[in-house]
């Protein structure tokens, strides 16, 4: 590569690029601006690596490593060879590409992944493979080819700690951004009363605890040929003081989802500033006498004739929050709008929905309970 600074793309699912950009901007990278499915940033290798380290609502970080106009097969064939694959990507590390068409001359994407996979073979001596491979993303939109290896490999959700799953887990990005979204910083006491495997209660104390989401994992760009262990070695070994902790509490009625998320935070790290007990909800109380945030996404029901059948869990949500929790506001992602009024909760206006396992779930707010 050519240039010191690159554009720099964080990927997140639609409806969550205002959040992220937010969290991009919080954090400190350069002139990050939404876009459809992200956030684009620019920098270095350096800032690639923070990214990776740092961003809780990124599910992956691209680097852009050419872009150039193209209309057919053969001048993509010819152009690839000209991309500096060696200052990128090792010949001894394999590789894979995928390519993508929309609104151009070129419309094959299979055919368009082949000509760039056939130059980095050739220019490059690099393997071919499918297994434990670098990716290479090709995007060829109004005749303009964009070229970006993704440096995250596997999703940035997988923190590293997370064994123990139950049914319908929150993705920790995702999760990530609702808490933000809540206003939550680490400074109040937070309680998940459906905490399943815990993944709320969990993203909550690290980010009180002030630790990287990416500290016990590994990159794909720590084998890339620009990697430079001793500087990410400095990078990762940066440790900052926690905040005081406010505790981040979790329950459920089902003893095995306890049992999962105290065996997941014990793994993150955070098993000191975090609590589980099995509890129903209509048992739950706050945790302590300052008020703080609750956050929370009960079963969804995607059947048809769930919707009725959850009603009664709803309500008895709304009603255990009204009842015991005042001063403290409520966060509740729902898929469906009718079993968040039964709440009857004042939420404030919503955000745009979000796509996750295959529903839409909108995160409904409150502001501090009466
Ligand atoms: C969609 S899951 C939550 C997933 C969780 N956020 C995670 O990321 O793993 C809903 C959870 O609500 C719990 N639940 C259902 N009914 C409940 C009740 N009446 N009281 C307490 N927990 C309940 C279930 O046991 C389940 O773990």
């Amino acid at each position: 590569m050519t240039t010191d600074e690159f554009d720099i793309f964080l990927a997140t699912a639609p409806g969550l690029e205002a959040m992220l950009c937010a969290e991009v901007r919080g954090k400190g990278f350069k002139q990050p601006k939404g876009v459809p499915g992200g956030v684009v940033t620019r920098g270095g290798w350096p800032e690639v690596w923070r990214a990776n380290l740092w961003l809780r609502g990124a599910g992956r970080v691209l680097a852009r490593i050419d872009a150039f106009h193209v209309t057919h097969l053969a001048q993509l064939d010819a152009r690839a060879r000209r991309v500096p694959w060696d200052s990128v990507l090792r010949p001894d590390v394999p590789f894979r590409v995928e390519a993508a068409c929309a609104s151009s001359r070129i419309y094959h994407s299979g055919a368009a992944a082949e000509r760039v996979a056939t130059a980095i073979r050739e220019t490059l001596g690099a393997p071919q493979s499918e297994e434990d491979a670098i990716l290479v993303r090709v995007r060829i939109e109004d005749d303009h080819c964009t070229i970006s290896v993704d440096t995250s490999g596997e999703p940035l959700h997988k923190r590293g700690y997370k064994q123990a799953v139950n049914a319908a887990p929150m993705r920790e990005t995702m999760a990530a951004l609702f808490l933000q979204q809540c206003g939550y910083d680490g400074r109040e006491p937070m309680l998940d009363p459906m905490c399943g495997s815990g993944t709320f209660v969990i993203e909550a104390a690290e980010i009180a605890a002030r630790l990287n989401p990416g500290r016990a994992r590994a990159f794909a760009f720590e084998r890339l040929a620009t990697f430079d262990a001793e500087t990410w070695a400095r990078m990762r070994g940066v440790r900052r003081e926690p905040l005081p902790p406010q505790g981040c509490h979790g329950s459920d009625r089902d003893a095995g989802a306890v049992a999962m998320s105290m065996a997941n935070a014990e793994r993150a790290g955070v098993a000191e500033i975090t609590a589980f007990r099995q509890a129903a909800i209509s048992d739950a109380t706050p945790p302590g006498d300052r008020p703080g945030l609750v956050i929370v996404n009960p079963p969804y029901g995607n059947r048809l004739g769930d919707g009725a059948a959850l009603l009664p869990l709803y309500q008895a949500f709304g009603n255990v929050m009204t009842r015991r929790f005042a001063g403290w506001r409520v966060g509740i992602i729902a898929s469906d709008a009718r079993l968040a009024q039964a709440t009857g909760l004042p939420f404030l206006p919503t955000t745009p929905p979000v796509p996750h396992g295959g529903l839409r779930v909108t995160l409904y707010q409150t502001g501090p309970l009466a």
